[in-house]
């Protein structure tokens, strides 16, 4: 066989079609105790029911890259060791858990200040709509938000991000809110993306302008959703801001008025979302889901028999986003019955919802622990909705989610032998390496 010169390799790489690809991986994951690769039976929608659960981990296993992307997963038998040279970075996970980056798919990431205050009246009983009522809760993050910098609100992401980082979240949803005029909820739009460009996680922006009313449209939740029809939406492109969500409860936004702004956002090209039944139930859900909602969030007073008829009805695309946490801070005790929506046939996720009033944790780990313990999610299940359904929940499941050739290389090593000491470990961060797009970060 002639020996290739440097210059017929450079023509090759040039001038070959289809286009030169190089044969070796840039990076190698052996020896992995588990590989939970979340891969499922189903590419074409969420997992529902049963493939919550039967989705395919290997014992023993490898998952190869080449630059930002999975070429190859598999038991360590089949690796093709001829693609392993000295240009491929090892790493031995040591009989570890090895599973795909943790998508967070609900937070409010941009906000200036914070509301310890209000979690001493909260502990000396007050609830969360009272404390809004008197102009505290979201009204008084919006007062920090728009006093702040652009510069200061900038890094208070960042800082979060790299927090979120640490725990294995690999790409993120980050809601506007706490601006509540035109002006200052494109601003954080804006701080949103710009902290996307600036570090690894890559960040989905979603627009909730619709969170309560503006201070300066008190009672007038119709005039102010008019408002951001008018003023905001037209200026948002859904390439760069996929999703309009809104909050359907008492003291926020009716049924009514929620659906007539999700319609109207949903003609200019936005996918929607909402959170809905988190203190009452109101049909907010369900009213989402006749729309095409993407995913319905918090959901803890939905009852299972509208979970059964949204899930037929949606055909189980539309997601049930579920935040443990929430009703944990707000010491509430309802939790969304999530065994019952999985057994109805709705898809779960779960999230964080990390906010500075119903849940300033970031810690996701936390969540799948709650979930299991108060809302009866199995831990493969738990896992199963905090990566592949939650990358349903924000459109992105072509990208991240699982460990599947062609997928972006995000992967978790985790400090743990085996799948269910992940939710067991009550409170710890079992991440010991984060691989973002195939580099360690
Ligand atoms: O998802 N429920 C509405 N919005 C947030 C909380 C916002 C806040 O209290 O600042 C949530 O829980
Ligand atoms: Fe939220």
């Amino acid at each position: 066989m002639p020996v290739r010169t440097k210059a017929t390799e450079n023509f090759l790489r040039t001038f070959t079609t289809p286009p030169y690809v190089p044969m070796a991986y840039s990076l190698l994951i052996r020896n992995c105790g588990q590989l939970l690769t979340l891969a499922g039976s189903s590419t074409a929608r969420p997992l529902t029911g049963s493939a919550l659960t039967d989705w395919r981990s290997i014992s023993g296993g490898y998952v190869a890259c080449e630059n930002d992307r999975i070429v190859a997963v598999g038991p360590m038998a089949e690796l093709d060791e001829t693609q392993v040279t000295a240009a491929t970075m090892v790493l031995d996970a040591a009989g570890r858990v090895v599973l795909p980056g943790l998508v967070e798919c609900h937070t409010h990431l941009v906000f200036g200040g914070n509301r310890a205050h209000e979690f001493q009246r909260k502990l000396k009983g007050e609830a969360y709509l009272d404390i809004l009522a008197s102009g505290g809760g979201i009204l008084s993050t919006v007062q920090a938000t728009r006093t702040a910098s652009q510069e200061q609100l900038l890094a208070n992401a960042l800082h979060h991000l790299a927090g979120f980082q640490r725990y294995g979240i690999t790409t993120l949803e980050a809601k506007s809110g706490y601006g509540l005029d035109a002006e200052t909820e494109l601003r954080l739009v804006e701080v949103a993306r710009e902290a996307g460009r600036r570090q690894p996680v890559r960040v989905v922006p979603a627009f909730l302008g619709a969170h309560v009313p503006g201070p300066e449209y008190r009672g007038r939740p119709a005039e102010y959703l008019a408002m951001l029809v008018r003023d905001v939406l037209p200026y948002l492109n859904p390439q760069e801001v996929p999703f309009v969500d809104i909050f359907c409860e008492e003291g926020a936004f009716s049924v009514a008025d929620s659906r007539q702004y999700l319609a109207q956002a949903q003609e200019l090209g936005f996918g929607l979302k909402i959170h809905a039944e988190q203190l009452h139930d109101l049909g907010g859900c369900e009213m989402a889901a006749q729309l095409g909602a993407i995913s319905i969030d918090h959901a803890d007073y939905l009852a299972p028999a509208a979970a059964a008829r949204i899930a037929r009805q949606s055909q189980g695309r539309t997601v049930a986003v579920l935040l443990p946490l929430v009703p944990l801070f707000l010491r509430q005790d309802r939790y969304a019955p999530g065994r019952a929506f999985i057994e109805a046939g709705l898809p779960v996720a779960l999230s964080t919802d990390f906010n500075p009033g119903s849940c300033p944790s970031k810690n996701l780990w936390l969540a799948v622990s709650v979930a299991c313990l108060k809302m009866g999610l199995t831990p493969r299940e738990a896992i199963a909705a905090v990566t592949i359904n939650a990358a349903w929940a924000i459109g992105q499941q072509q990208e991240c989610g699982s460990l599947e050739p062609g997928k972006r290389a995000d992967i978790l090593v985790l400090d743990v032998p085996a799948l269910e000491e992940i939710p067991y470990w009550l409170g710890e961060n079992p991440v010991q390496q984060v691989i973002i797009g195939g580099k360690l970060v």
